[in-house]
């Protein structure tokens, strides 16, 4: 067994051309590589390699797949093999473990429970169709709601029998555990040490992950209880807050739309689904969780939330919607009309009848809030303040450059805002999401699958971005990332003068302001030497604060001693009162001056000192030469004589070089979508060009639209 973090390691580093490089002779082709499939015989090569996606496919035959899926078909190994193989190659230490007694134990407890899940799924659904009293209740229940048996067989409904041990019985006739029983649920002890069925006389909706495996039933009440729905208890296989009701039957589809939908029960997923929408997963009734979000980004950024028109479904509509911003999903709202629900919906209306309502109605997110916060507001100035609050609220929860200077221009129109307050606005904003998602990563780095699994993603996502496959974009860019990361390793620790958002000066550290510059706007390094620097220097945080702790304190003795030495040496003097008082003070002064001498020295030094004996070769080069290079740092130093000045004038130069940057990444991706367009017009692949020339003008559009901002920015210091 493999500790995960080295797992996740290996995984990351695989590089798929690398690997399949090993086995094939490659080509450039475009932006992917071609080779002969080493899979079967072929005379033209038919295997292609994307980089970008670390994935390898041959498109004759079919096989490929990650760097792992790979070396398992090539080498005829399995999954831990594989990895090892991965981790010989990419020299990483495998330190195997054996798994304790403990895991073990867990691990054959989940596969018991997953086991005695599907057993009781496949009993229910046969109590459903094939018993007398499945087929004259629930069975009956379910057509008279219009559900058909179509539906019944998709998504494994059932029916369990209205009797005190039923299931129970049958189980442990069936050699199941008692165990098993109660850790998932299915049935219950009572005080007097009798079992009972959780869900005895209730239709029966199973819960499955996407993989397919059973996690969890939901029971309906068919005769008036009161709890309309009892679910299954939360367990080792269940956590409640990271599954989606539906999402293993509608998965494909979702990838085949690339889009969701998202509603709120059982029977409205199943009403969906028969009015032709496969793509639909429930939220269970409770508010959205990172985790679900996460599983519908798996598939698809763009989700379409679908509630009751009434005022308490456009309140949860709303409340769910930062959220998904927050994870740069595409949101859309559908309100039906005021008391019907997607399932009554589907049965009131034909498919056709439903697709273009969704399709008339369907609004984008920021519309749908900003009218109907409007709406509730009338002409009362306070109440507009706050909802203009609130929607620069949801736009800041936006990590999306481009996606969010497009919705501020919608806004700005739709509140009758000036583009540039909202701008100033969203920015102050968004300093504090950048530092509320620090935290929750920080609060969260320990070791829930969820929270590595996201730390795990973002790791991914710049790998691609370090991807260096178009040499001519990177030599735009690399001389801004140059000017960037000259200050991160000339002045990284280097105190830098900010006006905070009330206009008062704050002392931060260059390099967290350039941080946290870039976080505001997801910005990596593309030369991966450069976003090494700037992750070692990021790692050296800690390590900073507690050796500049020590330099303060042998300062400050320092700085005792020569003062004592400076007091004697007065003393010895024998002058008057009055010059000793007046000498004192110089002393004093003196070594005020020498103090913060020493300190900024210490800052400056820091972060070269340390880099340019790095192990790295690569780095350690790199380094030496920002460190020394006389080059201009940017435009600006030909209206500065000295360069001596440079380090007085951070507060001005460190802003220009990010927003430089920033402007050159816009440019890129410009230029990108414009090479993308000629492509398309050279090949006359009949591809449609509509959407990449709208696409051109919306980041034209950013572009123009950021050269504004730049100058009115604040930095907002992190707290
Ligand atoms: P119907 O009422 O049969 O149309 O079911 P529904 O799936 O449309 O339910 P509804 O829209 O009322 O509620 C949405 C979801 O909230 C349900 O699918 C359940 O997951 C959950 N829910 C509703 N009522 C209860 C309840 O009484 N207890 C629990 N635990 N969950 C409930
Ligand atoms: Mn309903």
């Amino acid at each position: 067994m493999i500790d995960k973090a080295t797992v996740k390691r290996i995984i990351d580093v695989a590089d798929i051309v690398e690997v399949v490089g090993d086995y094939v002779h490659l080509v450039k082709r475009g932006s992917n590589y071609m080779g002969l499939c080493p899979f079967h015989n072929e005379k033209t090569p038919s295997f292609s390699v994307n980089r970008q996606r670390n994935i390898c496919k041959c498109f004759s035959c079919g096989k490929g797949g990650s760097p792992v899926n790979f070396i398992m078909e090539k080498e005829g190994v399995n999954y831990h093999d594989a990895l090892l193989h991965l981790a010989k190659k990419y020299g990483i230490k495998v330190e195997e473990r054996e798994l304790t007694d403990q895991e073990r134990e867990q691990q054959s407890e989940r596969e018991s429970m997953l086991v005695v899940n599907e057993w009781a799924m496949r009993q229910m659904e046969s109590n459903l169709t094939e018993s007398e009293e499945g087929k004259t209740i629930g069975l009956q229940y379910l057509y008279q709601r219009g559900i058909t048996n179509e539906a019944i067989a998709k998504f494994h409904l059932g029916y369990a029998i209205d009797k005190g041990q039923d299931l129970y019985d049958k189980a442990i006739k069936s050699g199941y555990d008692v165990k098993h029983l109660k850790s998932v649920g299915l049935c219950g002890e009572s005080q007097q040490g009798r079992y009972y069925d959780r869900f005895r006389g209730r239709v029966i909706f199973p819960v499955h992950n996407p993989a397919g495996k059973v996690i969890a039933f939901g029971g309906r009440g068919i005769k008036g209880e009161p709890a309309k729905y009892i679910n299954s208890p939360e367990s080792q296989i269940y956590v409640k807050s990271n599954e989606l009701y539906g999402i293993y039957q509608a998965k494909t589809s979702i990838i085949r739309q690339n889009k969701c939908y998202l509603v709120e029960g059982y029977m409205d997923v199943i009403g969906m689904w028969q009015s032709g929408m496969e793509n639909v997963v429930a939220s269970s009734g409770t508010s959205l969780t990172d985790g679900q979000i996460a599983l519908i980004h798996r598939f698809t950024e763009n989700v379409t939330l679908i509630y009751d028109g009434d005022a308490a479904g456009i309140k949860a509509s709303i409340r769910g919607i930062d959220l998904l911003l927050s994870h740069n999903l595409n949101v859309k709202v559908l309100l039906l009309p005021d008391g019907e629900d997607p399932d009554s919906f589907s049965r009131n209306h034909t498919p056709e009848e439903f697709r273009e309502y969704i399709e008339n109605n369907e609004t984008d997110f920021i519309r749908f809030k900003t009218q109907t916060l409007l709406e509730g507001c009338g002409n009362d100035p306070i109440k507009r303040a706050e909802a203009i609050r609130s929607i620069v609220k949801s736009l800041s929860s936006i990590s999306d450059m481009i996606k969010r200077s497009m919705y501020i221009q919608d806004c700005s129109r739709l509140l009758n805002v000036s583009e540039n307050i909202l701008i100033l606005e969203v920015k102050k904003a968004r300093g504090e999401v950048v530092e509320e998602q620090r935290k929750k990563i920080e609060r969260s780095s320990a070791s829930t699958d969820s929270a590595e699994a996201s730390i795990y993603e973002s790791m991914a996502s710049k790998k691609a971005a370090t991807d260096k496959e178009d040499t001519t974009f990177c030599s735009i860019l690399r001389p801004l990332e140059k000017n960037v990361i000259t200050y991160c390793v000339r002045y990284g620790m280097s105190d830098y003068a900010a006006t905070d958002a009330d206009g008062e000066i704050v002392y931060l550290k260059v390099f967290q302001v350039i941080a946290d510059e870039m976080s505001l706007d997801n910005l990596t390094f593309t030369t991966p030497v450069y976003e090494r620097i700037f992750q070692r220097i990021n790692d050296m945080y800690s390590e900073y604060s507690a050796q500049r702790g020590e330099f303060r304190q042998e300062l400050d003795a320092e700085v005792q001693k020569r003062y004592r030495a400076g007091l004697d040496k007065i003393a010895s003097e024998q002058l008057s009162v009055e010059d000793i008082a007046h000498k004192e003070d110089l002393l004093k002064r003196e070594l005020d001056v020498f103090c913060s001498s020493r300190e900024s020295e210490f800052d400056k030094l820091y972060v070269s000192k340390i880099l340019s004996s790095d192990p790295d070769d690569e780095l350690r080069n790199e380094v030496l030469n920002l460190i020394t290079e006389k080059y201009n740092l940017s435009k600006y130093h030909f209206k500065t004589t000295r360069i001596e000045v440079e380090s007085d004038k951070l507060s001005e130069l460190i802003p220009r070089v990010i927003d430089e940057w920033k402007d050159g990444v816009l440019h890129v991706k410009i230029e990108q979508a414009r090479a993308e367009l000629k492509r398309i017009t050279a090949e006359n692949t009949g591809e449609d060009i509509v959407p990449i020339m709208a696409q051109i003008q919306r980041l034209a559009q950013a572009r123009q639209q950021f050269a504004k901002q730049i100058g009115e920015r604040i930095i907002v210091p992190k707290k």
